[in-house]
Formats: structure tokens, sequence, C-alpha cells
């Protein structure tokens, strides 16, 4: 996988046409943008097609979480949209995993092309009060929680899991290789935290072991956003040698 394929940027943007001149201004350098509630609530399908019409690859970022039947057919919708990643809840249960795991691998030996389906493990908004208050978990942290959520989604047969830089180790360590893993709340080194809490840099995410990286504001709102890219590759291929 070449790194640019590993950089995912984020179009938290409300309109349609600030997406797509985010997707001018950095040319090249990316081939993969996350489409997300907002946009996809505001704008629909069309920024599927938009994105297509340059050749980018969609990752789509609705997070699915309902019962087995209807997530199966909303993952139905995004393949028949022809996006390339999309994500589900952990939350949502095995069986739902399973089953859209399934849907996956019978799409593939009908030689059709399967997206890579990655499974949210816990909100990086959610804390261990709130495990504990509403979930009942005494004995685990949010750590432990994430790595028994990514061991249910590896055993169901989804290919990979979104989880904090903080916790990429503990998958590693607990998973191997196989897992996918794909990390936002990354910061490059002296750049605002924003809201997220649980930061890395490109660098070190890329050195515990993600395979890929979603960073946003650092990005959309830097003065010259194509040089903020091409610095963050650069940290990532420094990352990916020291891994
Ligand atoms: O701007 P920033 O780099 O914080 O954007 C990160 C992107 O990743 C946003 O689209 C955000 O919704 C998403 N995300 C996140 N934390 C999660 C899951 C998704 O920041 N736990």
């Amino acid at each position: 996988m070449k790194i640019n394929d590993r950089l995912i940027v984020p179009l938290d943007v409300e309109r349609q046409s600030d997406a797509e001149k985010i997707v001018m201004e950095l040319e090249d350098s990316i081939t993969t943008y996350k489409v997300g509630l907002q946009l996809y609530t505001k704008e629909g399908k069309k920024v599927v097609e938009m994105l297509k019409k340059h050749d980018k690859s969609i990752f789509l970022d609705l997070k699915f979480h309902d019962i087995p039947n209807t997530v199966m057919g909303a993952v139905k919708s995004a393949l028949d949209m022809g996006v390339d990643m999309l994500t589900i809840h952990a939350m949502g249960g095995f069986d739902m995993m399973e089953g859209v795991a399934k849907m996956l691998w019978q799409r593939k030996n009908d030689g059709k092309h399967a997206p890579i389906v990655f499974a949210v493990t816990l909100l990086t908004s959610l804390d261990s009060a709130f495990l504990m208050d509403v979930i009942g978990t005494t004995n685990r942290t949010v750590d432990d929680e994430v790595v028994i959520l990514a061991g249910a989604a590896q055993s169901a047969g989804i290919a990979g899991v979104v989880a904090s830089p903080q916790e990429i180790k503990s998958i590693r360590k607990n998973y191997g290789k196989q897992l996918l893993i794909l990390s936002p709340g990354i910061r490059p080194a002296g750049s605002d935290k924003n809201d997220q809490q649980r930061t890395a840099t490109p660098y070190s995410a890329m050195k515990d072991g993600a395979d890929y990286i979603v960073v946003g504001r650092p990005i959309l709102q830097a003065q010259n956003k194509l040089k903020t890219v091409k610095s963050i590759l650069k940290e990532m291929k420094d990352g990916l040698k020291d891994s």
C-alpha cells in the first residue's frame, strides 16, 4: 500500500461545493476521503458521485448501528453506491457484524468489488464512568473494553476496527497484524488538539501499527493544505520505518 493510501482526510464541511474545493486543492496527494454524517445527511449520494468523478476512494463513515437485518440493508445500499470503506458499530452485536461479514464474503466470491468494513469500538467520547454506570462494567478499563470489542469484530469476520491511537498497541498485541486499525484523533507535533483528548502524532500512530489515519482540522484549517499533507506523509513514512 502506498503511503498516500493510508492518510484519509474527512470532508467535515456542510456543502458539496466546499468538499470539492478541498479535493481539488489536495490534488493527487490524497486518494481517500471520509464522508461523514453531516455532509452525507445534507448532500447525500451526489458527494459520492463527485468523489468518483475525481477518481477518489470513498470512506463512508455513517457508523451503522441497528438490528442485523437493518444494518445489512444499509450496507447493501452502500455497496450499490460503490464505496470503498464503511463503518458499523461493534456495539451493534456479534450477529450484526457476522451478517455483514458474510454478505461481503459472498460478494467477493461472486467476483464483485467489496468495501473494507471497520467496526467502531468505543466512541472516544465515552469514558470509564459511563461504562460503569450504563453498561455495568466495574473491573474493566476503556482500553480493556476496546480490546474486547475489537476481538468480537475480528471473530465475526470484520476486516478492521476504528480505535484511538492510544489503543493501537494493545489491539496489535492481542490480535496480531491481521486486523486493520484506523485511527482518528491524530495531531502533528505542535498543532492544536481542538476537542480531541487522546491524540498521537502521525509518526507515533504509524510506529505503533496503525494501517490508516484520519487527519481533519490540522489539514482543513491549514493556510497551505497541500504543504501540511506532505509534511504529515513524511512523518508517517518515518513512523512506518521505525515500526
Ligand atoms: O478534525 P479531526 O482530525 O479531529 O477529525 C477527525 C475525524 O475523525 C472527524 O471526522 C471525526 O468525526 C472522526 N472521528 C473521531 N473520533 C472518533 C471517531 C471518528 O475524531 N472516535
